[in-house]
């Protein structure tokens, strides 16, 4: 962590002396170099003006370009009553002085803030070569108290992923991964307690389904290569063969329906307001058709039973199920080791996005205690009510008209995902005692968990208790190239496993077009996979988490534009150039950053200094796009510093290590590039990427 002592001297020497603190300000000078500009900025609008330090606190804002100065303060959100506000920012950019800023200037209602080049550079370069890795995080928002750095730290729960063994990984879950995994690295960063929870949908007559399927069609040595994509196959084989078994009844059945309506005489129309009322129309039915409708209705009891006699893969799998719930070790040992060796596979996928989950919960480990108490108390408050032997909750009821009628109990007594959930956040709480607890599920099923949560808040403490401290992250689809939906029905993925080979795949051709750079690369293979997997988590964090986005191999992967690999790229290039300069560390801690004068670089110093604002902001967005977007400007500037001109020398490469004109300037500038390297790397591992070293 940073040594004060260094700042204080630091800023001693730059002529300002103690960094001033106010009560009720949150400040954090101890990682963030702007809060220390922050700081003076609110005691000298404090004195100029009299409002209130936490007021101006929260007015001083971010500027969406650095040409707009580093901070800004838009005059009317101190709430001044009295002065004109363009008058009172004349004011402000008359008086203020400060050692750390330029002179302000007042425009229209606002005073824009630039921080002088030469000691920022000196102090904000600072604070990342001694932070390095922690670099912009603040451990200190996930406090109880954030101003007692001994207080506890608050628990987070984040479940997510959450695929359903034997059915396909989806692209819904595969987004709920990489989302879900941001968040974990995002509080955890901010000093949360955080657990990723993983609740498999592991229960239900899928089971029933996947064991008649494998007994089919199943193989052992398949099962062992790939048991997501085996199960999988196994599975969507089974529910074909129940399909065609279903389908002597469905054109009976539908013949019948369609006689039942011919029969039923057409009701009189009641007549428009003010019209006559029109004839109703003859009504015919004939011997005929009656003899038809009988038939069909004795056809349809002959398939029925037909179907008892030989019980249908569906029956099995009722049945089967039915074991399972009722405890048969043999049952149950089957469906142990489709879960067990599922996990092991998606672990191993996981591992690949730099995920690994703490717990392995799922719908079979909630308890039915818990289910009957949570059952018990819905009734005896009131909320559920009886429908035809089965239970719902009907929420327009309850003042929620939006979401309608929910079951939460069939008839044959047997308990509903819905049920499931409502015990499971219970369980939760009781175990992990959570401050905050975060699902991550797709859109598509809002209204399951708007209508769970409901329920919950309905039922009074301690469920509403814990759903209080509960929260719904959503997000949209995605698409293939040509905007429709994607899956493995339709064969345009094959697996999830499947896909990131062959994303795999592709980077490493394109790596080899270079057959000089691919020598240097020690594990060719592994370097391809880690570019592919930031390919397709930069292309997920693009837009905003509600959106839907396209699946597009070639875009992502490209080196051009604001992809993954294009990070990676930046990333890699700095390390070489790290590689063949060999400036020792102790020489970039003590490089003079006043020889950085270039524009570009002063930019680029300007740009790593709002790193910890940076981050800041998105854990108040919590939108993976505000890291990705900094990124990508910070990478921009970076990589003009490059081909930054001399002003005196229009050939000469100012901002070049191989060519800088003294030891000073060389390290000063590595010094400048290797920041903005860990920059890049730190916000690159908050998203889940691994930045790569060589490429
Ligand atoms: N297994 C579910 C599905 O794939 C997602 C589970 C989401 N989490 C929850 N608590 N309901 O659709």
């Amino acid at each position: 962590s940073l040594d004060m002592d260094q700042i204080t001297s630091e800023l001693q020497k730059l002529g300002v002396s103690q960094i001033p603190t106010f009560s009720g300000v949150h400040l954090y000078p101890q990682h963030n170099a702007v809060d220390v500009y922050r700081a003076y900025i609110i005691e000298q609008i404090h004195q100029i003006t009299g409002a209130e330090p936490a007021i101006i606190n929260n007015a001083v804002a971010w500027t969406q370009d650095l040409k707009h100065g580093d901070l800004v303060l838009p005059v009317p959100a101190l709430r001044l009553k009295g002065k004109k506000p363009d008058e009172l920012a004349q004011e402000i950019a008359e008086k203020f002085e400060c050692p750390l800023i330029e002179k302000p200037a007042a425009d229209k209602t606002f005073v824009r803030f630039f921080f002088k080049p030469a000691p920022l550079a000196s102090l904000a370069l600072k604070y990342v070569l001694q932070q390095n890795t922690q670099y912009g995080f603040n451990p200190n928002l996930g406090l109880e108290d954030p101003a007692k750095p001994d207080s506890r730290r608050k628990k987070l729960i984040v479940e997510y992923s959450s695929p359903n063994i034997a059915k396909e990984f989806h692209t819904g879950h595969l987004r709920s991964t990489i989302i879900g995994g941001f968040m974990i690295k995002l509080y955890g960063a901010a000093g949360w307690d955080t657990t990723s929870m993983n609740y498999l949908g592991d229960w239900g007559k899928q089971y029933g389904m996947l064991s008649q399927g494998f007994e089919k069609y199943g193989s052992d040595e398949e099962l062992k290569k790939d048991p997501i994509k085996h199960l999988n196959e196994v599975y969507v084989k089974i529910n074909q063969d129940n399909a065609a078994e279903q389908k002597p009844l469905k054109p009976l059945t539908e013949k019948k329906e369609e006689l039942e309506k011919l029969k039923t005489p057409p009701k009189p129309k009641k007549p428009a307001k003010g019209k006559e009322a029109e004839p109703t129309p003859e009504h015919k039915w004939t011997d005929e058709q009656e003899k038809e409708l009988q038939d069909v209705t004795a056809e349809i009891e002959k398939v029925k039973e037909e179907l008892v006699q030989k019980p249908s893969i569906d029956e099995k799998a009722r049945q089967f199920f039915k074991r399972m719930v009722d405890g048969d070790k043999e049952a149950l040992q089957y469906w142990q080791s489709f879960r067990d060796l599922s996990i092991d596979a998606y672990k191993k996928m996981y591992a690949r996005l730099n995920i690994a989950f703490d717990d392995y919960s799922g719908e079979s480990t909630v308890k039915v205690e818990d289910m009957d108490k949570a059952a018990e108390l819905l009734e005896k408050r009131g909320i559920s009510e009886d429908s035809k032997g089965a239970v719902i909750v009907d929420l327009a009821k309850h003042g929620a008209p939006k979401l309608g009628k929910t079951l939460v109990k069939k008839r044959d007594g047997t308990s509903l995902y819905l049920t499931r959930d409502i015990a499971a956040n219970y369980e939760r709480f009781e175990h992990y005692h959570f401050d905050k607890m975060i699902y991550v599920i797709a859109s598509q099923q809002d209204v399951h968990v708007a209508q769970f949560f409901k329920i919950l808040e309905l039922m009074g403490p301690p469920y509403s208790e814990a759903v209080a401290r509960c929260e719904h992250i959503t997000f949209g689809m995605v698409k293939d190239p040509k905007g429709q939906t994607m899956s493995t029905r339709k064969g345009t993925v094959v697996s999830l496993a499947d896909s990131l080979d062959s994303s795999r795949d592709f980077m490493h051709d394109v790596m080899r077009k270079n057959a000089e750079k691919y020598e240097q690369v020690q594990e060719p293979e592994a370097t391809a996979d880690t570019l592919a997997i930031s390919a397709i988590m930069v292309q997920d964090y693009s837009g905003k988490m509600i959106n839907n986005y396209s699946f597009d191999m070639e875009r992502m992967t490209s080196f051009e534009g604001d992809t993954g690999p294009y990070l990676q790229y930046s990333h890699a290039r700095v390390c070489s150039m790290e590689r063949k300069a060999g400036v020792p560390r102790d020489q970039l801690l003590t490089a003079d950053f006043s020889l950085i004068t270039a524009k570009e670089g002063v930019e680029l110093v300007r740009s790593l200094a709002q790193w910890p604002d940076v981050f800041l902001n998105t854990y108040k967005t919590r939108e993976p796009v505000t890291v990705l977007t900094y990124l990508f400007k910070m990478t921009h500037l970076l990589s003009s510093c490059y081909d930054a001109k001399d002003a005196g020398n229009r050939n000469a490469k100012t901002m070049s290590v191989m060519y800088a004109d003294s030891a000073e300037k060389k390290a000063a500038l590595m010094a400048l590039y290797d920041c903005a390297r860990q920059v890049l790397a730190n916000g690159m591992r908050l998203l889940g990427l691994t930045p790569v070293e060589r490429m």
